[in-house]
């Protein structure tokens, strides 16, 4: 199939390159004049295991392009991917201005139908807006449908977390598009989740904020560990080996950080303010997850009495192994 991939970076990047390795022909477009230069040449802007071979593979195979123009992509594609950035507001809420930016250009270069992917993690009734803008900027009349599929990856092991995932999200209005989007992922052949789009949009707001609970949930309890001489790691393995509660994302330590948690978070607290609901467990997920950080920076000066002049080595600077993503990491707020 045809696919245009909007925004290379960590989701983007490996989304058109797997697309790619799986048969398909892809387009991945970006802003950034410089990374497409040097993704052109098979140089990688970020560090993630076994994505340069797979570059290099498809590039080689012609199977996928780069380049800066929407429109190109557009034309060529019967898929667009939306997958650029959607940081945090200073008050908490997503910053759409990007999709809403690629939405426009879509639109006046769609000359036939298309089916245009929210790709990116958005706030429920995202979808609405894309449409509607997408409608108002659809100079050729045609017809097009949207589409919400979010992305789980995780940096560090992206590349097989997109291709062996445990679910595929499709949230979807049209047959037309729910059939185009299965088609693309059947080679995947795993469960796909249909259902309408705001559910999609949520589907992905509540699993990382899920996620993140389950990270302040084991650190309160190591906190209640560390004043009563109980270990938490055995807690941790003696609650993980029970199915229901799950081994994964109970590892206490600094809290959670990255490009995604702490962003995906605030936003879903204000996704539910605006929908008039006081998400209360969830702002003590943060408190929780900033707490941890002081607190170590407590332990640190009472282990060395006076910190003046102490050179102090820290191992380990992105926000877990495996990626160069500096984003958010825990390490810069204790640092400095
Ligand atoms: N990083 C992750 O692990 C992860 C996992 C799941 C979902 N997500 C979501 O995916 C989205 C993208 O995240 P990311 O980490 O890949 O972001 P990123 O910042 O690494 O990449 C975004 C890219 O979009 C490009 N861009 C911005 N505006 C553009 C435009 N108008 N046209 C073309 N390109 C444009 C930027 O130049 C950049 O290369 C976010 O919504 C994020 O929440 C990220």
């Amino acid at each position: 199939m045809r696919v245009c991939v909007i925004g290379t970076g960590y989701v983007g990047l490996v989304t058109g390159i797997c697309l790619a390795d799986i048969g398909n022909n892809v387009i991945c477009v970006d802003v950034d004049k410089e990374k497409i230069r040097r993704l052109k040449k098979g140089i990688i802007p970020i560090y993630e295991p076994g994505l340069k071979e797979m570059v290099e593979r498809n590039l080689s195979k012609k199977r996928v392009s780069f380049i800066t123009e929407i429109s190109e992509g557009v034309e060529n594609s019967e898929i667009i991917f939306i997958a650029v950035g959607t940081p945090s507001r200073k008050n908490g809420e997503a910053n759409l201005s990007y999709v809403e930016s690629v939405a426009r250009s879509v639109a006046k270069a769609m000359d036939g139908y298309r089916v245009i992917v929210e790709k990116s993690t958005v706030p429920v009734h995202t979808g609405e807006w894309v449409r509607r803008t997408v409608k108002l900027n659809n100079i050729h009349g045609v017809d097009f449908d949207v589409v919400s599929n979010p992305e789980f990856l995780r940096e560090g092991s992206a590349i097989s977390d997109f291709m062996h995932p445990d679910r595929i999200v499709i949230g979807v209005e049209s047959e037309k598009a729910r059939k185009i989007i299965a088609k693309l992922y059947q080679p995947l052949n795993v469960p796909i989740v249909v259902t309408d789009i705001k559910s999609a949009e949520i589907i992905k707001h509540a699993s990382n904020s899920y996620l993140a609970l389950k990270i302040s949930y084991i650190n309160s309890v190591a906190n209640i560990c560390e004043r009563v001489g109980a270990d938490v790691e055995k807690v941790a393995e003696g609650m993980g080996l029970d199915k229901r509660t799950g081994k994964s994302f109970l590892r206490a330590g600094i809290g959670y950080g990255g490009s995604c948690f702490p962003k995906d978070v605030s936003a879903f607290v204000k996704i539910a303010e605006e929908a008039g609901y006081d998400f209360e467990m969830l702002k003590s997920v943060e408190s929780v997850n900033r707490m941890q950080r002081e607190d170590l920076v407590k332990k640190i000066k009472q282990a060395m009495w006076v910190m003046n002049n102490k050179t102090i080595g820290i191992l380990g600077l992105s926000f877990k192994p495996n990626t160069d993503d500096m984003r958010e990491a825990p390490s810069i707020d204790i640092i400095n």
